[in-house]
Protein backbone atom coordinates (compact mmCIF):
# COMPACT_ATOMS: atom_id res chain seq x y z
CA UNK A 1 0.00 0.00 0.00
CA UNK A 2 2.92 2.58 0.96
CA UNK A 3 5.02 1.65 -1.83
CA UNK A 4 5.48 3.41 -5.64
CA UNK A 5 3.04 5.73 -5.66
CA UNK A 6 2.91 7.35 -2.09
CA UNK A 7 5.81 9.12 -0.45
CA UNK A 8 5.83 8.27 3.01
CA UNK A 9 8.46 11.21 4.49
CA UNK A 10 9.35 12.51 8.20
CA UNK A 11 7.18 15.23 9.11
CA UNK A 12 8.83 18.44 8.75
CA UNK A 13 7.76 21.83 9.55
CA UNK A 14 7.32 23.33 6.38
CA UNK A 15 4.43 20.83 6.62
CA UNK A 16 2.68 22.25 9.10
CA UNK A 17 0.29 24.38 7.63
CA UNK A 18 -1.16 21.41 5.28
CA UNK A 19 -1.03 19.12 8.59
CA UNK A 20 -2.98 21.65 10.97
CA UNK A 21 -5.55 21.88 8.31
CA UNK A 22 -5.83 18.15 7.80
CA UNK A 23 -5.78 17.51 11.91
CA UNK A 24 -8.77 20.32 11.84
CA UNK A 25 -10.78 18.39 10.24
CA UNK A 26 -10.32 15.37 11.47
CA UNK A 27 -10.23 16.21 15.39
CA UNK A 28 -13.08 18.13 17.58
CA UNK A 29 -10.42 19.05 19.68
CA UNK A 30 -6.99 19.18 17.46
CA UNK A 31 -3.66 19.60 18.35
CA UNK A 32 -2.36 23.26 18.08
CA UNK A 33 0.92 24.23 16.31
CA UNK A 34 2.74 24.48 19.38
CA UNK A 35 1.91 20.83 19.95
CA UNK A 36 3.02 19.70 16.88
CA UNK A 37 6.13 21.32 16.80
CA UNK A 38 6.70 19.94 20.67
CA UNK A 39 6.78 16.44 18.93
CA UNK A 40 9.08 18.11 15.93
CA UNK A 41 11.61 19.29 17.98
CA UNK A 42 13.67 17.45 20.47
CA UNK A 43 11.99 14.19 21.49
CA UNK A 44 14.31 11.09 20.76
CA UNK A 45 11.54 8.79 20.98
CA UNK A 46 9.45 10.44 18.51
CA UNK A 47 8.71 9.22 14.87
CA UNK A 48 7.01 11.67 12.81
CA UNK A 49 5.57 11.01 9.33
CA UNK A 50 3.50 12.70 6.23
CA UNK A 51 2.23 10.62 3.78
CA UNK A 52 1.61 12.13 -0.02
CA UNK A 53 0.28 10.87 -2.84
CA UNK A 54 2.89 10.35 -5.63
CA UNK A 55 2.63 11.44 -9.39
CA UNK A 56 -0.57 10.18 -9.85
CA UNK A 57 -1.81 11.97 -7.51
CA UNK A 58 -4.95 9.81 -5.22
CA UNK A 59 -8.63 10.40 -7.20
CA UNK A 60 -10.42 14.00 -8.04
CA UNK A 61 -9.13 16.74 -6.75
CA UNK A 62 -5.95 15.53 -4.81
CA UNK A 63 -3.28 16.21 -6.71
CA UNK A 64 0.23 15.04 -6.81
CA UNK A 65 2.25 15.74 -4.01
CA UNK A 66 -0.72 16.52 -1.93
CA UNK A 67 -1.08 15.55 2.21
CA UNK A 68 -2.95 12.14 3.05
CA UNK A 69 -2.20 11.75 6.10
CA UNK A 70 0.32 11.66 9.22
CA UNK A 71 0.92 9.35 11.46
CA UNK A 72 2.88 9.94 14.78
CA UNK A 73 4.33 7.81 17.41
CA UNK A 74 6.92 7.08 20.01
CA UNK A 75 8.58 3.87 20.55
CA UNK A 76 9.97 3.89 24.36
CA UNK A 77 10.87 0.52 26.09
CA UNK A 78 9.80 -1.12 23.03
CA UNK A 79 6.11 -0.11 23.12
CA UNK A 80 4.63 1.21 20.52
CA UNK A 81 2.56 4.46 21.79
CA UNK A 82 0.28 6.17 18.88
CA UNK A 83 0.31 9.65 19.61
CA UNK A 84 -1.45 11.13 16.45
CA UNK A 85 -3.03 9.68 13.28
CA UNK A 86 -4.86 11.37 10.61
CA UNK A 87 -6.00 10.15 6.62
CA UNK A 88 -7.16 13.09 4.66
CA UNK A 89 -11.44 12.52 3.89
CA UNK A 90 -11.25 12.04 0.66
CA UNK A 91 -8.82 9.42 0.84
CA UNK A 92 -10.34 7.32 3.81
CA UNK A 93 -11.57 3.91 3.80
CA UNK A 94 -8.54 2.82 0.87
CA UNK A 95 -6.45 1.43 3.78
CA UNK A 96 -3.94 3.98 4.30
CA UNK A 97 -4.84 4.64 8.03
CA UNK A 98 -4.39 0.23 8.81
CA UNK A 99 -0.84 0.52 6.27
CA UNK A 100 0.38 3.44 8.38
CA UNK A 101 -0.05 1.41 11.64
CA UNK A 102 1.62 -1.34 10.50
CA UNK A 103 4.21 0.57 9.25
CA UNK A 104 4.49 2.10 13.00
CA UNK A 105 4.28 -1.45 14.26
CA UNK A 106 6.92 -2.58 12.17
CA UNK A 107 9.13 0.21 13.36
CA UNK A 108 8.77 -0.83 16.65
CA UNK A 109 9.86 -4.17 15.98
CA UNK A 110 13.10 -3.17 14.39
CA UNK A 111 13.79 -1.04 17.58
CA UNK A 112 13.19 -3.96 19.69
CA UNK A 113 15.85 -5.64 17.90
CA UNK A 114 17.93 -3.10 18.07
CA UNK A 115 17.94 -2.34 21.99
CA UNK A 116 18.30 -6.22 22.51
CA UNK A 117 21.22 -6.05 20.76
CA UNK A 118 22.58 -2.86 22.37
CA UNK A 119 21.06 -4.03 26.01
CA UNK A 120 20.43 -1.12 27.44
CA UNK A 121 17.19 1.58 28.03
CA UNK A 122 17.37 4.86 27.55
CA UNK A 123 14.87 7.82 29.77
CA UNK A 124 11.70 8.53 28.73
CA UNK A 125 11.10 12.13 27.74
CA UNK A 126 9.87 14.50 30.37
CA UNK A 127 6.68 15.40 29.91
CA UNK A 128 3.76 16.11 31.92
CA UNK A 129 2.34 12.69 31.91
CA UNK A 130 -1.07 10.61 32.98
CA UNK A 131 -1.51 7.06 34.05
CA UNK A 132 -0.70 5.50 30.93
CA UNK A 133 2.74 7.10 30.92
CA UNK A 134 1.55 9.31 27.50
CA UNK A 135 1.19 13.10 27.45
CA UNK A 136 -2.18 13.77 28.74
CA UNK A 137 -3.47 15.32 25.58
CA UNK A 138 -2.19 13.00 23.59
CA UNK A 139 -3.04 9.68 25.50
CA UNK A 140 -6.70 10.55 24.60
CA UNK A 141 -6.25 10.22 21.20
CA UNK A 142 -4.20 6.81 21.25
CA UNK A 143 -7.33 5.88 22.98
CA UNK A 144 -9.51 7.20 20.64
CA UNK A 145 -7.30 5.18 18.26
CA UNK A 146 -7.13 1.84 20.56
CA UNK A 147 -10.93 1.49 19.82
CA UNK A 148 -10.76 1.92 16.46
CA UNK A 149 -11.03 -1.60 14.14
CA UNK A 150 -8.05 -1.02 12.77
CA UNK A 151 -6.01 -2.89 15.27
C1 LIG B 1 -9.31 6.76 11.72
C2 LIG B 1 -8.68 7.02 10.35
C3 LIG B 1 -7.21 7.36 10.52
C4 LIG B 1 -8.83 5.74 9.49
O1 LIG B 1 -8.12 5.95 8.29
P1 LIG B 1 -8.52 5.13 6.96
O2 LIG B 1 -7.45 5.31 5.97
O3 LIG B 1 -9.88 5.51 6.54
O4 LIG B 1 -8.56 3.66 7.53
P2 LIG B 1 -8.54 2.30 6.67
O5 LIG B 1 -9.11 2.55 5.32
O6 LIG B 1 -7.16 1.75 6.72
O7 LIG B 1 -9.54 1.42 7.50
C5 LIG B 1 -9.18 0.15 7.94
C6 LIG B 1 -10.35 -0.42 8.71
O8 LIG B 1 -10.58 0.34 9.87
C7 LIG B 1 -11.98 0.37 10.14
N1 LIG B 1 -12.43 1.78 10.10
C8 LIG B 1 -11.84 2.84 9.48
N2 LIG B 1 -12.53 3.97 9.70
C9 LIG B 1 -13.59 3.61 10.48
C10 LIG B 1 -14.67 4.30 11.05
N3 LIG B 1 -14.82 5.63 10.87
N4 LIG B 1 -15.57 3.62 11.79
C11 LIG B 1 -15.45 2.28 11.96
N5 LIG B 1 -14.44 1.55 11.44
C12 LIG B 1 -13.53 2.20 10.72
C13 LIG B 1 -12.63 -0.45 9.09
O9 LIG B 1 -12.71 -1.78 9.55
C14 LIG B 1 -11.65 -0.37 7.97
O10 LIG B 1 -11.71 -1.43 7.07
P3 LIG B 1 -12.82 -1.42 5.88
O11 LIG B 1 -12.77 -0.09 5.21
O12 LIG B 1 -12.36 -2.55 5.01
O13 LIG B 1 -14.13 -1.67 6.55
C15 LIG B 1 -9.41 8.16 9.60
O14 LIG B 1 -10.79 7.85 9.57
C16 LIG B 1 -9.24 9.52 10.26
O15 LIG B 1 -8.30 10.24 9.95
N6 LIG B 1 -10.17 9.86 11.19
C17 LIG B 1 -10.11 11.13 11.90
C18 LIG B 1 -8.95 11.15 12.87
C19 LIG B 1 -8.96 9.96 13.85
O16 LIG B 1 -9.99 9.56 14.39
N7 LIG B 1 -7.72 9.43 14.08
C20 LIG B 1 -7.54 8.27 14.96
C21 LIG B 1 -7.30 8.65 16.37
S1 LIG B 1 -5.70 9.33 16.64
Amino acid sequence: MLDGTFRLIPMQESDLDEVLDLEQRSFSEPWTRKMFLGELQGNAFATNLVLRAGDAGFGEGVGAGALLGYIMFWVVFEELHLMNLAVRPEARRHGIGLALVRHALRRRKAYGRRCSRCGRRTRPPSRSTGSSGLPRRASAKAITFTHAKMQ
